[in-house]
């Protein structure tokens, strides 16, 4: 049995599978509350997901007793870039600083006119990475940048709970601005930049590698055995794409969550800063991927859902499932900034074009259309970074969407895939990669692809009508830019 621990923005999720890669179980703690103090800010204490971890393993444990008790290797993922702050006795510094922290823009501006942050990394400094959180805790917090022994990534945080190492893997550091993203490794010129050197970062492994035996002390109350092998794990995407076998040259994937996510497998390192396409290493040795991220995907519709009073079920069934040709409302989806393609902290979202018709099932047709906009915009990005997509798979919460994903099928005009029936997200990839560690597997073939249930085609009928919206679309950031 395996277990794969997820580190989510809103909760853990635990999953065990056993040796065949069946799903036994999943299950979650309670949610972890991101706090947003000021405006552009999000934070959230490393002490609530030692607490949700408990809990999630706790409930898993309770349900699958005798399976759990044969837990042989752990996989851990998480979302990514967060700054952890630890001292020299590993306690937390101030709560972590998250991915979708944008407070750090002036830092990352001036590391990103570095030039050898863009070569070195590969991709642009942006203000949600890590490196430049530490330099706006040097700015704003000298009394704890002194103190800072070592900066962790979250899921590593939480490793260093579970084995008491400080150890990290590729495609996680990959997002911090430190790696040479080329050749696997930290780069002393780049932290030497922002004040800090390389004993301040953990251990690198690959993602596939053991970092890591299970604490003494949590196996017995786990009720394990000694030696239990915790692998090196991934960031929230990179383990995604391990769940969804995402691994080979050419295979992609759609993620609808907290953001959304455009990912592509890549046999070799392929930078393109210049279109704000992010470059990372992949969890396996020797493999890359791209990505375009948006910050808000399912997070504009549950803003919609706040403002409105209405559940964003409730929201999304009133639309029906028939995809409508895109009204004369336009949502701009950058509630929190964005990333790709516009690298752009302080832009915010937007409806344009209401009309005293416009009720609320039309800006929910129009939200859900923002993003599917905003991923085209990814769509566009991958192809200047020479990504040529065929085909996509469709994975997260916002996947439950029919009339969402014959939108984004409609405006990427690419089939979009539906996995079978299962949970191939994060939790299970890390539950792979824990297999792979503990038993030796060879990444490649434990790392396939689930059948697929369902394809979505783009409606040939409305092609022509979401260009037109998309087209619109594009003209409107730089309007709303210059005049804000
Ligand atoms: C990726 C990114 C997000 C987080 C949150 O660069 O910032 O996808 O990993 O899940």
């Amino acid at each position: 049995m395996y277990l794969g621990i997820d580190l989510g923005t809103s909760g853990v999720k635990a999953m065990l599978i056993d040796a065949d890669q069946r799903v036994v179980g999943s299950a979650s703690g309670r949610d972890v509350v991101t706090a947003r103090p000021h405006a552009g800010w999000s934070e959230q204490d490393p002490a609530d997901w030692i607490r949700a971890t408990e809990e999630a393993v706790a409930a898993l444990r309770a349900a699958h007793p005798a399976e759990f008790s044969a837990v042989r290797g752990i996989g851990l993922s998480g979302h990514m870039h967060g700054a952890t702050l630890v001292d020299a006795d590993d306690r937390v510094l101030r709560p972590c600083i998250m991915w979708n922290d944008t407070r750090s823009h002036r830092e990352a501006a001036a590391l990103d006119a570095d030039p050898r942050f863009r070569k070195i990394t590969g991709n642009i400094v942006f203000p949600g990475f890590t490196a430049p959180k530490l330099a706006w805790v040097k700015n704003n917090e000298p009394d704890i940048f002194a103190k800072v022994r070592r900066v962790l990534l979250p899921k590593d945080y939480l490793r260093l709970w579970l084995a008491g190492e400080h150890l990290s893997e590729m495609s996680d550091s990959a997002g911090t601005s430190w790696l040479d993203t080329g050749a696997r490794k930290w780069s002393a010129e780049l932290l030497a930049a922002t004040d800090l050197d390389e004993r301040q970062m953990p251990g690198l492994v690959e993602g596939t590698e053991p970092a890591g035996i299970l604490r003494a002390e949590l196996a017995a109350k786990w009720g394990l055995g000694a030696g239990i092998v915790i692998a090196g794990g991934a960031g929230d995407n990179a383990a995604s794409a391990c769940g969804m076998g995402t691994v080979r040259e050419g295979t992609a994937f759609v993620s609808l969550g907290t953001s959304g996510v455009l990912f592509a497998a890549n046999a070799s390192y392929l930078p393109n800063p210049e279109s704000a396409v992010h470059a990372f290493c992949h969890a396996l040795p020797g493999t890359w991927h791209q990505m375009g991220v948006i910050l808000s995907a399912t997070d504009a519709l549950n803003w919609h859902s706040r403002v409105t009073g209405a559940s964003a079920a409730d929201l999304t069934q009133e639309i029906g499932d028939a995809l409508k040709a895109p009204s004369s409302v336009t949502f701009l989806p950058y509630l929190s900034g964005e990333r790709t393609p516009y690298n752009d902290a302080a832009i915010r979202g937007a409806f344009l074009g209401l009309g005293h018709e416009s009720g609320r099932p039309v800006l929910t047709q129009a939200v859900l259309e923002g993003v599917s906009f905003a991923l085209r915009d990814n769509l566009e990005a991958l192809k200047s970074a020479g990504t040529r997509l065929s085909r996509v798979t469709a994975i997260g919460g916002g996947s439950r969407s029919r009339y969402w994903l014959k939108s984004i099928a409609t405006a990427l005009d690419l089939p979009v895939d539906l996995p079978a029936d299962g949970d191939f997200g994060a939790a299970f990839g890390a539950a792979r990669l824990g297999l792979i560690a503990a038993t030796g597997a060879n990444p490649v073939d434990a790392l396939t692809a689930p059948a697929t249930a369902e394809t979505i085609e783009p409606e040939a009928a409305l092609t022509a009508a979401y260009e037109d919206a998309y087209q619109r679309y594009r003209r409107l950031y730089p309007a709303i830019r210059a005049a804000y």
